[in-house]
């Protein structure tokens, strides 16, 4: 008992503040900013869905951010042992530990298919570079992207080139390999983003952009557009992933939680918006089509791209942002597991990632499949890819964010949620959102989901 209860040795807790900031930051910020959120985006109308989705991420998504970084510095190892831990200081059943499970095992299966759509980008700076999207047409572009989709050597050796770099990473461990990588890449990511949205200024429809993503038209929303916002602000903020929980445990006891969790959704919520601003003016510029759904940073915006001065340049400047935000994400994604492996089976980090990488690419196999060979291949509708995505993003993280709620708020004490939050109105704030707002929000949303109500 005593063994799992102790605090982490230095060598196993962020630096400080910041480094926490810029890990957290980067496993929030990722394809979900990018790629997710200006399509979905781009479906639903603009405005008015960017208003509720910041709604949901004030009200549902920050209060549980804090709660998960919270049961993770408090339980102090990986998700599992962390509420296995929390589930004895305050006395109730050992099966919380499945809370924490299922946040190992959601971050595992997303990690799986988030590999293969972060190759996508990672081939596309190579293609750009090459001025394969040079003046090249609507057709052509398309045309482009279905080959690459329906080769499965190619999806699976741009996909295990991510999985590789990001095991490499993560098996150097926490302050030389996360610290490192994140340390690096983080500003880096922010220079590229600020340095394409000047690019967006010039192209003359950045006012139409802003127009776009600002201007709520209320006539555009459905209950389903709510449902999908509130669903994109779990996915976004890597809530009920395992990471952020991860990630809690390698926390000194001295950061306030508060302030990191309120800075990492600000962070995520910039880069989401600048990320909007650069590619709407780009599409309207070229007077493309916003709602053009998944396809929108790998076909539209390439046509963009294509018929604009540089856009060659700039294109593989889009994508290798793209993929820096993609990699310090998938690191926080497997990092759950590998330290499970250590901690449950004392096997050392190099091991452990061995062994979690080479599940996890025989599942991204899967995901590729999904796109060309078992593209027929279907359940309920959905692709192999396609009921991954729904089950996680839809089911898992939802649920886990339920339970975190649940935990944080009705079963650790007052008294210990108070020692790791800090007393006064922001706290009172917090326990009763995470008491009243957040669980109810997201049963709602699940009546909706199977269709009892809405
Ligand atoms: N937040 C990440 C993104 O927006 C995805 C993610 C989800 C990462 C869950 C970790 C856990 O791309
Ligand atoms: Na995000």
């Amino acid at each position: 008992v005593s063994q799992e209860l102790k605090g982490r040795p230095a060598q196993l807790q962020w630096s400080g503040r910041l480094t926490f900031i810029l890990a957290a930051t980067g496993s929030a910020v990722g394809l979900g900013n990018i790629w997710k959120f200006p399509y979905i985006t781009g479906e639903h109308g603009g405005g008015a869905f960017v208003l509720v989705y910041l709604a949901c991420i004030l009200v549902i998504g920050l209060p549980l951010l804090m709660a998960e970084v919270m049961i993770g510095r408090r339980g102090k190892q990986n998700p599992a042992n962390s509420m296995a831990n929390l589930a004895r200081e305050f006395k109730v059943s050992r099966h919380w530990r499945l809370l924490g499970w299922l946040g190992v095992v959601s971050g595992f299966l997303i990690l799986s298919f988030y590999t293969v759509v972060a190759g996508w980008a990672i081939s596309y700076i190579f293609i750009s570079a090459q001025g394969v999207f040079d003046g090249a047409s609507g057709e052509q572009v398309g045309a482009h992207f279905g080959q690459l989709l329906a080769d499965p050597w190619a999806l699976i050796f741009w996909g295990t080139l991510v999985l590789m770099i990001t095991l490499l990473v993560v098996a150097r461990g926490v302050k030389q390999g996360l610290e490192k990588a994140v340390n690096a890449m983080m500003p880096g990511l922010f220079v590229l983003l600020l340095v394409l949205v000047g690019y967006a200024m010039t192209t003359g429809y950045f006012m139409q952009g802003l127009n776009f993503l600002f201007n709520p038209d209320f006539s555009k929303l459905s209950g389903t557009s709510i449902l999908v916002a509130l669903g994109h602000a779990f996915f976004t903020l890597s809530i009920a992933g395992g990471g952020m929980m991860t990630y809690g445990s390698y926390l000194p006891q001295k950061v306030s939680i508060a302030k990191t969790a309120i800075t990492i959704g600000i962070l995520d919520t910039l880069v989401a918006l600048l990320a909007g601003m650069v590619i709407f003016p780009l599409v309207f510029a070229n007077g493309l089509e916003p709602g053009s759904g998944p396809g929108l940073l790998f076909v539209t915006l390439p046509i963009a791209f294509g018929q604009m001065p540089f856009g060659g340049l700039f294109g593989m400047i889009f994508f290798i942002m793209l993929s820096v935000a993609a990699l310090t994400s998938a690191i926080s994604l497997i990092e759950p597991a590998v330290a499970w492996m250590t901690e449950r089976y004392r096997i050392s980090r190099f091991k452990a990632c061995l062994g979690s990488g080479l599940v996890m690419w025989v599942l991204s196999l899967g995901t590729v499949f999904s796109f060309n060979i078992w593209e027929r291949h279907t359940l309920f509708g959905k692709t192999f890819f396609g009921v991954l995505d729904y089950l996680t993003s839809g089911w898992f993280l939802p649920l886990g964010g339920l339970f975190i709620a649940i935990f944080a708020g009705r079963v650790m004490s007052r008294k210990a949620t108070e020692e790791e939050l800090g007393k006064g109105l922001g706290y009172r704030l917090w326990y009763y959102t995470i008491r009243y707002v957040s669980p109810v929000a997201i049963v709602v949303m699940f009546l909706n989901a199977i269709g009892v109500i809405g």
